[in-house]
């Protein structure tokens, strides 16, 4: 594994492999044991868009492994709003460090980037497109909460057009044998090209507008944030802002063990009540980037 850019790369063995190694890297993510695995290994984070939990969870992985870490953290004092390209940008700070996490709006931009140097390129979000390392921890999540992850049902909840999380975690799921419910408002209905990825690896999925149709027989519910930053036209965010609520009540609709996951960051679609339910696996999932990309880090400097 050389650069990670989109989750359809992963072979059923190395998602086995990450996680192996992700569970060993545990006591190190909680701060029970030390690690000097990644000394002198330099991690630069290009983030060109926000982000709280991605950066920080790489930047606390790569230090709590002994190595070090630079960063851009906002856009205006890089030399990006100065027009430069980002194969400029990866090509200079590729020769400073050893590795590079990037996030940036345009689709396809991480792919620029791991083009422009020979040193591994972790793609942290690039625009609408994908997500691939959120995926592999919410995989790791649904792993934990449920010991398994085939004969699962899961339902994909919200903005399935824009939420590059779906679109990397829907790709993961067809190694598994999962049955998959999309649940969205039509204009936010999961992309062509992702179904007929589905159809082709022939994992069976549904689509629905209404998630109380669904919410009785799924294991998981992965619920995301309507993308605002990416409408074109403020109205038509409006008209679908809020249009999933899960609250106590919607959970109670569901089977006992139900798992609520969620990329973070939230806005109204997950009521505060919840939170202090079992089945509310958010924070959970959150803590999980730490060890997943500890393993990634170490994966790919050759030292896993
Ligand atoms: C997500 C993202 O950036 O795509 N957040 C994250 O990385 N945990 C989800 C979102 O912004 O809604």
């Amino acid at each position: 594994m050389n650069d990670i850019i989109s989750s359809r790369q992963f072979a059923r063995d190395d998602l086995e492999r990450i996680f192996e190694v992700a569970t060993g890297m545990e006591p190190i993510s909680r701060g029970e044991e030390e690690s000097q695995l990644l000394r002198n290994k330099y991690l630069a984070t290009l983030f060109f868009e926000a982000s709280t939990r991605t950066r920080f969870s790489f930047e606390i992985a790569m230090l709590r492994l002994g190595g070090q870490v630079i960063n851009t953290t906002n856009v205006a004092f890089s030399s990006i709003t100065k027009g430069e390209s980002v194969h400029d940008t990866v090509k200079v700070v590729g020769n400073f460090v050893d590795i590079i996490a990037i996030r940036h709006p345009q689709v396809g931009s991480a792919l620029i980037a791991s083009k422009a140097t020979n040193k591994p390129v972790i793609n942290a979000g690039d625009g609408h497109g994908e997500h691939p390392t959120q995926a592999l921890l919410d995989l790791f999540t649904i792993l934990k909460e449920k010991n398994g992850i085939n004969g699962l049902k899961i339902a994909l909840v919200g903005d399935l057009r824009f939420g590059r999380t779906i679109h990397s975690l829907a790709q993961l799921l067809t190694h598994y044998d999962v049955e998959i419910f999309f649940v969205s408002p039509e204009i936010l209905r999961a992309p062509e090209s992702l179904l007929a990825y589905l159809k082709e690896k022939g994992v069976s999925y549904h689509e629905t507008e209404d998630l109380e149709e669904v919410i009785g027989q799924i294991d998981v519910l992965y619920d995301t944030r309507i993308q605002e930053e990416r409408f074109a036209d403020p109205k038509e965010y409006e008209k679908v802002k809020n249009c999933y609520t899960i609250d106590k009540e919607m959970v109670g609709k569901g089977k006992e063990d139900i798992s609520i996951m969620h990329p973070l960051p939230r806005l109204e679609e997950i009521c505060e009540e919840v939170d202090e339910l079992p089945n509310a696996a958010y924070f959970r999932q959150s803590f999980y980037g730490v060890p997943i990309r500890m393993a990634l880090l170490a994966i790919l400097l050759g030292k896993a």
